[in-house]
């Protein structure tokens, strides 16, 4: 992960390269750096923990000059600590990278053995030293930062500055992303466009394997090959408001509570007036004989709910899996079919994999995502932006609501195009979603009370069927990644194979059991458990309170939905109980430890 910000600029760069970090802390916040060359000298600070702390330490030990590269960083080799925060720096080269160099241990080797020591414990710092030694051979510094790249293996992006040099920066890309920023006579180099909003929305995207040399008043290109290119440049369409909690406590709470305004927003843009869906022509589900859905994390859980729509709805086959495994599974496609990857960053890496190798095997290939110019939506021939709006808190909530939203909208169509029958109701009924997600937001203060009791416990159930089964998943996921609570999401009727051996009255149990067709199975996995001293807590409606609630510790009531829609509303109150067990744990709800929003290493 780890974001790199760079300015060649007219005025000092500290404040312009911690404002562009500040808006990458999403992938990472372990420790952030800076470098700057003021008159021809190279010098850097770097602090550990959040962007905050090196702002307070520019306050005592300012850095002063007009050119700079700055890292917000998210450990993968070395411990997060001063000494292997980036800038990392070997004489004359300082070094930003995101992304893995995965032969580094044979680069320190044979650096080693010509007396180039490594100071620190991670990849990153054999770029500079090799960079170094390269120079110290009689290189020139383009020519050395060149045949350094030429010598990584792994995925990076890279910026180099170098003492001596304060109108020379280099860039390079390789499997992670990097954008080229065009001031009036400055330079900016951003991980992303949004880093660089506040200077310039002139962007060039690198493309894979590109090395850019940047002055302030020049861009110049070398490909993959070595040869030189041009690289378009656009105008980007980018919100520069700094994004705040308008008044909540945290992101998440924000993000939570904006849920219906986003999947109004998502309906608005693909069903009209009429509720017909307007989703792209390009999207035909006729030719389609087995969909293919991959994503990571939460995105994973939006596409395992989408499953039971297309299957049910649509009748068409479905694979879906988690984009880490499906890359390297090396799955049998058949070519001209259509595979659709969801991220809500659009930069995952593992996703960004799948989706490379699905092109390959001549697959239409469709990205769901929020970030409209990330790279998985940049490398689809479809892209159906989810219109949940900037998403801060590390844990994902509206970006899933919305993701749920459209591939829901696609199996209909899907269903539609295929001549299969709409679920009565549908998709008029969606319309209703706003509205009963309003009331779901205000009940929390029901979910408060349950949480207070949550968060004394060490491991929690989640339980869930058919397509609330994914969401019991999710709710697992939440609930471990904000309090540090374990948590495992299991399909209701999996418990007795396993699972009920860990029932005890200290293991509470998040039943989610709307009152469908499936609801007295689940019912009957609820009774298994508190059989055996287990405390449930029941999520459900009127309905099923009324049918369910005897014996059972707490039950949250969810105004009545139609069955089809019950994983987007029954998302609220997952997503409440994590947030609201964090907060009675007391951790960091919007940037838990050890995880960041954009993950871009495998
Ligand atoms: C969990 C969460 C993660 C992401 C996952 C994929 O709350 O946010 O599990 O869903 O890292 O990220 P995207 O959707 O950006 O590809």
């Amino acid at each position: 992960m780890c974001g790199i910000v760079g300015v060649l600029g007219h005025h000092e760069a500290a404040p312009t390269l911690v404002e562009g970090l500040k808006r990458l802390e999403y992938r990472g916040y372990d420790s952030a750096g800076i470098a700057t060359v003021n008159n021809g000298t190279l010098a850097r600070r770097r602090a550990l923990g959040k962007l905050a702390n090196l702002s307070d330490l520019l306050v005592h030990e300012p850095l002063t000059g007009k050119s700079g590269i700055g890292h917000t960083r998210w450990a993968t080799h070395g411990a997060p600590s001063v000494n292997n925060a980036h800038p990392h720096k070997a004489g004359c080269v300082a070094v930003v990278h995101n992304g893995i160099i995965e032969n580094f241990k044979e680069l320190r080797a044979t650096l080693a053995a010509e007396g180039f020591e490594c100071t620190t414990d991670t990849d990153t710092e054999t770029v500079a030293l090799l960079t170094e030694r390269h120079m110290q051979n009689g290189l020139s510094p383009q020519d050395a930062a060149y045949k350094t790249i030429s010598a990584l293996e792994g995925a990076f992006a890279l910026a180099f500055l170098f003492d001596g040099y304060d109108d020379l920066m280099i860039a390079a890309r390789k499997g992670s992303p990097l954008a080229i920023g065009h001031g009036e006579g400055e330079m900016y180099v951003g991980s992303d466009a949004m880093a660089l909003a506040p200077f310039t929305d002139q962007i060039t995207y690198l493309e894979e394997g590109d090395f850019a040399v940047l002055s302030r008043s020049s861009l110049d290109v070398r490909n993959l090959h070595g040869e030189a290119v041009s690289r378009e440049m656009r105008k980007i369409k980018l919100d520069i408001a700094r994004i705040d909690k308008d008044g909540h406590k945290h992101f998440m709470a924000k993000e939570i509570a904006e849920q219906p305004t986003a999947i109004n927003r998502a309906l608005a843009a693909y069903l009209d007036q009429n509720n017909q869906i307007t989703l792209p022509e390009e999207l035909d589900f006729t030719k389609v004989e087995r969909l293919t859905l991959v994503a990571c994390g939460t995105g994973y859980y939006a596409c395992l709910a989408a499953k039971y729509w297309f299957e049910q709805i649509a009748r068409m086959p479905v694979e879906v899996d988690v984009a880490s495994e499906f890359r390297y599974r090396e799955p049998p496609i058949s070519a001209g079919t259509l595979a659709v990857f969801v991220s809500q960053s659009g930069e995952t890496a593992d996703t960004l994999a799948a989706l490379r190798y699905c092109a390959g095997k001549a697959q239409q290939i469709a990205g769901l995502v929020n970030v409209p110019e990330s790279s998985i939506a940049r490398e689809s021939d479809v892209v159906l932006p989810i219109h949940a709006g900037p998403e801060i808190s590390v844990a994902s909530t509206k970006a899933f609501t919305c993701q749920l939203v459209i591939l829901l909208l696609m199996a209909l169509k899907a269903a539609a195009q295929r001549g299969q029958p709409l679920p009565a109701d549908l998709p008029e009924d969606l319309r209703s979603l706003p509205g009963l997600l309003h009331q779901v937001i205000a009940g929390e203060e029901q979910v408060t009370a349950v949480s207070r009791e949550l968060a004394k416990a060490q491991d929690i159930i989640f339980l869930g069927r058919g397509h609330l089964y994914p969401l019991a998943l999710e709710g697992a996921l939440k609930l471990k990644e904000l309090s540090y609570i374990h948590a495992e999401g299991y399909a209701s009727g999996e418990l007795k194979h396993g699972p009920i051996a860990l029932i005890d009255e200290t293991v509470p149990v998040v039943v989610i059991a709307p009152s469908d067709a499936l609801f007295d199975k689940t019912v009957s996995n609820m009774q298994e458990v508190m059989a055996r001293g287990g405390k449930v807590i029941l999520v459900t409606d009127a309905k099923g309170a009324e049918l369910a609630s005897e014996g059972v510790a707490e039950t949250l009531v969810l105004p009545h939905v139609n069955s089809v829609l019950t994983p987007i509303l029954y998302a609220v109150p997952a997503q409440q109980i994590a947030y609201f067990t964090a907060i009675a744990k007391g951790t960091d709800v919007d940037q838990p430890r050890n995880l960041a929003k954009s993950v871009t290493v495998e």
